[in-house]
């Protein structure tokens, strides 16, 4: 088969499509990437074919600026944010539909696949008619994001005959059952294989014997920088650095190399890992504190390493309680996300070791779930 994977403008939701789309190449399929030209390189370091679906593109433009160029004010309140969102993924969606469809008219692909929100997807697939398979990547994804966007889509969708999007051939759920029962109507569980962005040289203290406890911290890529809309990321990033080692942690900040600069020299006990993937570093830490982001929180749950999790996003909210409610971490909102009550949160979990045995049975369960590779062979009897 031809496949085309349609990608979105951010590590954080082009990673989680690299194992699948190696899954599907090592079956000896053609794949092909479209996103944004700023993912250009996270896609090719991935050793994938790319090709640029649009401009460069951010997530606040979309979801600060309507289709007329209007300022879009933030809206307040979880059922407010998620149309908000919704809309701005779709509004990206419509930004790059020009681009996938002028690929897929060409290359003809015979399959789609793309991220639960990356509308350009299911609108390009009901284009040329072929199905469509969904790449989940949070532990739940809020069906009003979905509706939300759909609703924006409108005059996209009634150019195809449609008022609503296509449902997806297929579903690859990443959650495992102990986070969520339920099994999602037409998904399988798919087993979370972490890929991170590309590889380091493993740095020997990775597998040195550690004295301490070590603590991972990392808000992302995104909310650390000071362009950022998110205030105060990186103010808050500085202030743990300083008090994080005073609970007798070691700590590892993953940020990009320009974070670890702006943060300027750091304090003893703590130590850059100048963008290592996670997977490569959370085996050797007892414990992460992050922003809720989707490659962090699975990456860290793949390790089988209790999570103190501060979502920003609203997208993650449910799955961040999903998480606290498994019993393997706990969460703190970001609007009373202070150094002091991370501190208090970080201590109460390092202390206790039922947030590691939990974060460890759900790794159990996480590695046992169908790899890639099985859901390919789902994929090809379709
Ligand atoms: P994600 O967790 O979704 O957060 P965001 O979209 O806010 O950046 O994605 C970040 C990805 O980047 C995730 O796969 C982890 C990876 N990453 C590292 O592996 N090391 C690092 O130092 C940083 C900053 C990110």
């Amino acid at each position: 088969m031809k496949i085309l994977v349609t990608a979105s403008c951010s590590e954080g939701l082009v990673l989680p499509l690299v194992p699948i789309s190696w899954a599907l190449r090592s079956a000896g399929h053609e794949v092909l990437v479209a996103a944004p030209a700023n993912m250009a390189s996270v896609v090719t370091d991935a050793g994938l074919a790319f090709v640029a679906s649009g401009p460069p593109v951010e997530m606040p433009e979309v979801l600060s600026f309507d289709r007329q160029g209007n300022r879009v004010p933030m809206p307040s309140g979880e059922e407010n944010l998620l149309p908000h969102i919704g809309r701005g993924y779709a509004r990206l969606a419509v930004r790059l539909l020009e681009g996938v469809r002028s690929v897929a008219e060409r290359w003809r692909p015979d399959l789609i696949v793309t991220e639960t929100y990356g509308f350009v997807g299911p609108l390009v697939a009901a284009r040329l008619g072929i199905p469509w398979i969904e790449q989940g990547m949070r532990l739940s994804s809020p069906a009003a994001i979905t509706a939300a966007g759909a609703g924006e889509l409108g005059p996209e969708l009634a150019e195809l005959g449609l008022t609503d999007l296509p449902a997806a051939a297929l579903s690859l759920d990443l959650c495992p059952p102990g986070l969520r029962r339920e099994d999602l109507p037409g998904s399988m569980r798919m087993r979370f294989v972490p890929y991170n962005g590309r590889m380091e040289n493993l740095p020997g203290w990775v597998l040195e014997e550690r004295e301490r406890p070590r603590v991972c911290l990392t808000f992302g890529t995104r909310v650390p920088l000071n362009r950022s809309p998110i205030r105060g990321g990186f103010s808050l990033l500085e202030e743990l650095i300083h008090r994080l080692p005073g609970l007798g942690a070691e700590v590892v900040v993953a940020a990009s190399d320009a974070v670890v600069r702006d943060l300027g020299p750091l304090p003893e006990g703590v130590r850059a890992a100048a963008q290592l993937p996670l997977h490569q570093i959370l085996p050797a830490c007892d414990m992460i504190v992050h922003h809720g982001g989707v490659g962090t929180t699975l990456t860290a749950l793949a390790a089988g390493v209790p999570q103190l999790t501060i979502p920003v996003i609203a997208e993650v909210w449910e799955s961040a309680r999903l998480l606290v409610a498994s019993g393997a971490g706990r969460q703190i909102a970001f609007a009373d996300a202070t150094a002091d009550a991370i501190a208090d949160n970080a201590a109460a979990l390092l202390r206790d070791p039922s947030y590691g045995e939990k974060a460890r049975l759900l790794r159990d369960q996480l590695v046992s779930l169908p790899s890639p590779a099985e859901a390919v062979r789902t994929i090809e009897r379709l």
